[in-house]
C-alpha cells in the first residue's frame, strides 16, 4: 500500500465517522415530543435567599481549635452543630433539634445539649441519648483542612 492509498483509506474512515454522530442526531429529533410536560420541564427558581449558604459546598464553618474535645459547637448561622468526640476526630450535624425544632447548644459536658425540652444528642452519631427527641440530629459533610472546618 502506498502512502496515497492509506492517505485515501482514512479519508474513507473519516467521513464515516463523521457520518454516524449525524444520523444519530437526526434520529432523536423524532421523539422528544411531550405536550403535557413542555412548560413544567422548565427549570425551577434557585434555592430562597433566606437559606442562602446553608447549603453551599465549601462553607467556612469553624477553627477547628474552637470545637471543644469532647464537646460540641453550634455554628448558628449554618444551623450546624460541630462535635469532636476524641482528639482530631470531627462530625457535623444538623444543629435543628429533632423534637420541635430549637437549635441545639454549644457544651463541653459529652453531649449535644437541647436547651428547650431538654433532650441530648450524642457527639459521635447525633443519635437521642435522652429527653423527648426520638430522631438522630441529620449528619452534615464537612472537610477538616488543617485548623478550618467547611461544609463538604
Ligand atoms: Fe429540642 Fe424539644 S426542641 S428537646
Amino acid at each position: 500500500m502506498t502512502a496515497i492509498d492509506r492517505r485515501r483509506a482514512l479519508a474513507g474512515s473519516a467521513a464515516i465517522a463523521v457520518g454516524i454522530p449525524v444520523l444519530a442526531a437526526c434520529g432523536s429529533n423524532d421523539t422528544a415530543t411531550d405536550p403535557a410536560g413542555a412548560e413544567s420541564s422548565e427549570p425551577t427558581s434557585e434555592p430562597t435567599s433566606g437559606d442562602a449558604g446553608a447549603a453551599g459546598g465549601g462553607e467556612a464553618l469553624a477553627s477547628a481549635a474552637d470545637v471543644p474535645v469532647g464537646g460540641c459547637l453550634v455554628v448558628p448561622a449554618a444551623k450546624v452543630v460541630l462535635t469532636q468526640p476524641t482528639e482530631g476526630d470531627f462530625k457535623a450535624f444538623s444543629a435543628v433539634c429533632t423534637h420541635q425544632g430549637c437549635l441545639v447548644e454549644t457544651s463541653s459536658d459529652g453531649e449535644i445539649p437541647c436547651p428547650c425540652h431538654a433532650s441530648r444528642f450524642s457527639l459521635e452519631d447525633g443519635s437521642p441519648i435522652s429527653g423527648p427527641a426520638s430522631a438522630p440530629l441529620a449528619p452534615v459533610e464537612i472537610t477538616v483542612d488543617g485548623d478550618s472546618i467547611t461544609r463538604a
